[in-house]
C-alpha cells in the first residue's frame, strides 16, 4: 500500500460558531460565556483535513452554500490540501452551520443546522463514481441525509473500497444495512445510542462491540475517550488500546481526528491494532488545541506522541 493513500470523504461541512463558558447553561438558563470564534468544521471536512495533514491524498464530496461562510469553507479544505473539485456550490442555500458550547473541562454541546449538507443527493453521489474507484477507503459520518449515505454504501461496495462509518450524530434507530461496513466507529455515546447499553467499563465495552458486529459492521472500534479505545473484529479479535495521555483543552473534534488517522493507517496496510494506536494518539493531539479543522494534528506530531509515549 502506498504511503499517501487515497481516501475519499463523502460528509458534512460546517462552519462552527463556538462560545467558551466555564460550564454548560441547564435548560432555560442563560448564562455569560467566555470568547466566541467562527471556525471551520463538520464532521467530514474535519475527517478530510485530518486525513490530508496525516499524509493522505484527500478528495471530498459534500455540499457548501452559496454564502460567505461556503467561500471561507472551500478556502480552508484547499490550503489544507484537500481536493474540492467534487464539493458542489448550492444555490439559495446557507453553509451549514453549527452552534458549539466548550465547557471549563474542554466538552462539548453542539447543534448542527444542516443547510447545503441536507441538499447531497444519491445522485450527487452516482454521478461522482469515478472518485470511488481509486480510493481504498471511503469515510463516512452521519450528517448527510440517509438516501445518500445508502447510495455512498452501495457505491463503496461495488467498488471494493473500505467504508469506515463514524455513525455521529447516532440515531436511536439506525437503519440496519448501514451496519454493513467495514469499520463502524462509535464513541461510548454513540454506541449507547445505537445499542442501548453504555459502555463505562471493560466488561460491558466488548458487549456493545460485539453488538455492532453482530449487526453487520466487519470491525467495531469504540473511541472510550480516556480510556483509549476498543476493537472487536468479526473473525474473534479483541484489541484494547490504552489512551495517550495529554492537556484537554478543548474535545471537539478529537473523534474525527481518531476516525480520519484510523482510515488513513487501514489505507496504508497497517494492522487494526496498530491502527488504532495511531487514531488514539491522533485524537488525544486534537484535545490539546481549540476548534475542530485548526485541531487536527499532523502525522509528525502523531509519530512524536507515539514515541513519547510508547506502549507496551
Ligand atoms: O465533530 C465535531 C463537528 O461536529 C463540528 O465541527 C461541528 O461542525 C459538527 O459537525
Amino acid at each position: 500500500m502506498s504511503n499517501q493513500p487515497n481516501i475519499l470523504v463523502v460528509g458534512s461541512i460546517n462552519m462552527d460558531l463556538v462560545v467558551r463558558a466555564g460550564r454548560m447553561p441547564l435548560p432555560g438558563e442563560t448564562i455569560i460565556g467566555e470568547d466566541f470564534k467562527t471556525s471551520p468544521g463538520g464532521k467530514g471536512a474535519n475527517q478530510a483535513v485530518a486525513a490530508a495533514r496525516l499524509g493522505a491524498n484527500c478528495s471530498m464530496i459534500g455540499r457548501v452554500g452559496w454564502d460567505a461562510f461556503g467561500q471561507k469553507l472551500l478556502e480552508q479544505l484547499s490550503e489544507n490540501g484537500v481536493n474540492t473539485q467534487n464539493v458542489i456550490i448550492t444555490p439559495k442555500q446557507s453553509s451549514g452551520t453549527a452552534i458549539i458550547i466548550v465547557d471549563g473541562k474542554g466538552e462539548n454541546s453542539i447543534v448542527v443546522a444542516s443547510g447545503a449538507n441536507s441538499m447531497l443527493t444519491p445522485d450527487d453521489i452516482f454521478s461522482r463514481e469515478e472518485c470511488f474507484t481509486h480510493s481504498p477507503v471511503v469515510l463516512m459520518q452521519l450528517e448527510l441525509p440517509l438516501p445518500t449515505i445508502r447510495a455512498t454504501i452501495d457505491i463503496s461496495k461495488r467498488h471494493n473500497c473500505r467504508v469506515i462509518l463514524d455513525p455521529a450524530p447516532a440515531p436511536r434507530s439506525m437503519p440496519p444495512e448501514l451496519y454493513h461496513v467495514s469499520v463502524i466507529s462509535p464513541n461510548a455515546g454513540e454506541a449507547e445510542m445505537l445499542t442501548g447499553t453504555l459502555a463505562i467499563e471493560e466488561r460491558v465495552d466488548k458487549q456493545v462491540a460485539s453488538e455492532l458486529i453482530a449487526r453487520g459492521a466487519e470491525t467495531a472500534v469504540l473511541k472510550l475517550g480516556a480510556r483509549g479505545s476498543l476493537v472487536v473484529t468479526s473473525d474473534g479479535h479483541f484489541y484494547r488500546i490504552p489512551s495517550y495521555k495529554v492537556d484537554v483543552v478543548d474535545t471537539t473534534a478529537a473523534g474525527d481526528a481518531f476516525t480520519a488517522a484510523l482510515g488513513v493507517a487501514i489505507a496504508r496496510g497497517m494492522h487494526i491494532r496498530q491502527a488504532a494506536r495511531f487514531a488514539n494518539a491522533a485524537g488525544a493531539l486534537a484535545c490539546t488545541r481549540f476548534g475542530a479543522q485548526q485541531a487536527m494534528p499532523t502525522a509528525n506530531e502523531v509519530t512524536m506522541l507515539m514515541a513519547d509515549q510508547p506502549m507496551l
